[in-house]
Order: C-alpha cells, then sequence, then structure tokens
C-alpha cells in the first residue's frame, strides 16, 4: 500500500528546482508575511531582497528579524530596483486591487494574498491587468498546496474513490478575530477572509457548482461586526453536492476542523491540524478508504508537512515555475477569479435569503 502511495506524495511534493528560483519583493509586513510566509520561504531555501509597508517601522522590525538587508520606502522604490523578483503583496484585500495593478503595469510577477479583491469587479480588472501586461499572476489560495488536500486531490484524480458525488468542509473553531484589527468593522467576514478558502478548494476539486444557498448567522458579544457563522450549499449539473459549515464562535471549546469527499468507490476524510489551535496547529491527518487500491478500511496516509507554513511555499513555487516553464499557476488570478464570483453568489444568497446561480 505505501508504495501506490508514492505518486501521490510525488505530487505534494513542495520543493521549488534551484532553476526555478528568483527573489521576492514583499508588500505588507502583516501577521501573515511574518508568521507564514518568510518562514515558508526561507524553509524553501528563497531569498527574500526587499519588504515595504506603509507602516515603515514594522516593515523595519521584520526584516530585521528575517535577515531581510533592504527595507524600500515606498513600493514606487521597490518598483525601481531592477532586480528581477516576484513580488508578494500581502495586505487587506480592500488595499491590494489598487497596488496590484501598479505592480502588474510596471511588468513584474506578482503573488497576491486572498482574497485578492472584494468585488468581482476589481477581481476581473486585476485579470485584465495580467493579460495585458503579460506577466505570471498567482492567488495565495495555499490550501490547494497543503499535503493533506493535495494529496487528497491527487486520489480523486487517479480514480480512489470513483465518481465523486458530495464533498464537505466542517470547521468548528474559537478565532481570535481581535489579531486582525482591520477586519473588525467588516461587513462581510467569514466567508470573505476565512471560508474561501474552502470554497476556493472545492472549485479546485469540482468545478463551479449550478446553484448555491448560504445561510450565516452573529453571535451575541463577538468581536468582529461580521458574519462569524455559515452554512453554504452546493448543487452542481450532474447532481454533485457540496457542503460547507464554518462556526467562529465555539464556546465548547472542542475545535475541529474536517473534510470528506464522497465517491461511488470509497471516501477520503481528513483534518486540518492547523485550526485545531490556530495558530501552532497540530499535524494534519488524511485517510482513504477505496474499493479501487487495496485498502482493507480506513487506510492512513502519512502527511509529513503542515498548511502553516509549508503550503506557502507550494503557492510561491507554482509562480516561480510558471516564470521558468510557462506550466499553469495552481491558483491563478485569472482562474481565482471564479472563487470571488462564487464567494459574491454566496453573499447574495445570505443577503436575500434565495438560492442563487452561478
Ligand atoms: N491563509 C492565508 O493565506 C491568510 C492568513 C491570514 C491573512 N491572510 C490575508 O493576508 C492579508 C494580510 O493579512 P495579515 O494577517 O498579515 O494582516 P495584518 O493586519 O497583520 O497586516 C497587514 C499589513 O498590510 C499593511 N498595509 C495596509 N495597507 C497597505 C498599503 N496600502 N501599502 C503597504 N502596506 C499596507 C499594514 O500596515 C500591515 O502591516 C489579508 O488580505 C488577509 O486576508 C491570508
Amino acid at each position: 500500500m505505501i508504495d501506490i502511495f508514492s505518486e501521490v506524495s510525488a505530487f505534494c511534493d513542495l520543493t521549488i528546482p534551484s532553476a526555478h528560483k528568483v527573489p521576492i519583493a514583499i508588500i505588507g509586513a502583516g501577521g501573515i508575511v511574518d508568521g507564514a510566509q518568510l518562514p515558508a520561504y526561507e524553509k524553501a531555501g528563497l531569498e527574500v531582497v526587499g519588504i515595504t509597508d506603509v507602516d515603515l517601522a514594522k516593515a523595519a522590525d521584520v526584516a530585521d528579524r528575517h535577515g531581510i538587508r533592504k527595507v524600500y520606502q515606498s513600493i514606487d522604490e521597490l518598483l525601481a530596483d531592477p532586480v528581477p523578483v516576484v513580488v508578494d503583496i500581502a495586505v487587506p484585500a480592500a488595499a491590494q486591487p489598487e497596488i496590484f495593478l501598479k505592480v502588474a503595469n510596471a511588468g513584474r510577477n506578482i503573488l497576491a494574498q486572498k482574497p485578492m479583491a472584494t468585488t468581482v469587479e476589481d477581481g476581473l480588472r486585476m485579470a485584465e491587468a495580467v493579460a495585458h501586461n503579460g506577466i505570471v499572476a498567482g492567488v495565495n489560495h495555499q490550501l490547494r498546496f497543503e499535503e493533506g488536500m493535495a494529496a487528497a486531490h491527487k486520489m480523486v484524480d487517479l480514480g480512489w474513490i470513483g465518481t465523486v458525488t458530495n464533498m464537505t468542509f466542517h470547521v468548528n473553531l474559537i478565532t481570535p478575530w481581535e489579531m486582525w484589527p482591520w477586519a473588525k468593522d467588516l461587513e462581510r467576514l467569514e466567508i470573505m477572509l476565512h471560508s474561501i478558502h474552502y470554497h476556493d478548494v472545492m472549485r479546485w476539486f469540482l468545478g463551479d457548482p449550478k446553484t448555491v444557498f448560504c445561510a450565516a448567522g452573529r453571535t451575541k458579544d463577538q468581536f468582529p461586526n461580521g458574519e462569524t457563522r455559515t452554512i453554504s450549499t452546493y448543487v452542481y449539473e450532474n447532481g454533485v453536492t457540496g457542503l460547507v459549515h464554518a462556526n467562529h464562535i465555539n464556546r465548547g471549546g472542542d475545535n475541529y476542523a474536517e473534510y470528506r469527499i464522497d465517491g461511488d468507490k470509497g471516501s477520503i476524510r481528513g483534518t486540518m491540524g492547523l485550526l485545531y489551535d490556530y495558530p501552532v496547529g497540530r499535524v494534519d491527518t488524511l485517510e482513504v478508504n477505496s474499493s479501487v487500491v487495496p485498502t482493507d478500511g480506513w487506510t492512513p496516509y502519512p502527511v509529513t508537512t503542515r498548511w502553516f507554513p509549508d503550503a506557502f511555499i507550494g503557492t510561491m513555487g507554482s509562480v516561480m515555475a510558471a516564470i521558468a516553464t510557462g506550466s499553469p499557476v495552481r491558483s491563478s488570478v485569472v482562474e481565482t477569479v471564479g472563487t470571488l464570483k462564487l464567494v459574491a453568489a454566496l453573499y447574495e444568497s445570505m443577503d436575500s435569503g434565495s438560492a442563487v446561480k452561478l
């Protein structure tokens, strides 16, 4: 059985070949850069040549702690640096489209944070800028590279569970929203910032649904203003169904984050360890029960890396591979405009109380 996992684990390999490596310049010195992106780049042996932020003291502090030599005083100064780089943008989504367009129009290749924008219109403008300037641009939907999720995707591709009939996410957490003060007043919160990862992955596995329905709620005395609990259902043309349930005010103390994919020849189930104790986390798990390959009941796949920070190597590695070889970016700006369209449909459903056709 271990041998048949080799094709799956090869697909999950995050190694970036030396020939693909180009330096990185970063816009935004916030928590995700400090806590996940820079540790991932260090692990992958990538060079970060400089960083900038509207808060220059913050950029200097992050640069100091991560051994980054240059703090650019502005985005213009970063773009004037002739060193060929991937520009890594990691600022709140409301600020990102304007910065993205400036960087794209300077002809630089980009990895942008998720959500890439808060509206489909901005996402389309960003995709147009990618095409117009002939650049490579990815979005940091790094759950597509988390080892358990990527392994599950490969198992589905290999036909191990036959034809997929259903995919579900069940997530019940106590999320420290205080970590993101800029998110406190956002009207659109849970799906836009968190469950977008699951909705993006559902699209990666199954494509765009025909119809979605979404219900959402808040909990008394919660810190942020926006929705902290959502239940989204999907129906596909071929009768395949999907469900994403996420609650961030779990007073029960039993955090869990599970997913499951059912097919007509087996099932896959996994957990996202990061969310059991964010941002420390624990090991991810993945199991497969298949009548196509020789499993005897639920068989564990040995997940050896984590969503944070390892999967962040994947999104950057995919952009670098595309620059070096012309391969497709796994979560490109152009393709993941579809994720923004799905998110918009879910909010439309939440507001109207009706199912929405995509
Ligand atoms: N799993 C993930 O991929 C993941 C996890 C957390 C956050 N994020 C996303 O990353 C982005 C940043 O989140 P964070 O947690 O680092 O937030 P943060 O508040 O810790 O940091 C944001 C940083 O952006 C800077 N900034 C704001 N506007 C700017 C501008 N116009 N120019 C330059 N810098 C600017 C701020 O000064 C701050 O340092 C958000 O879009 C968030 O949704 C993604």
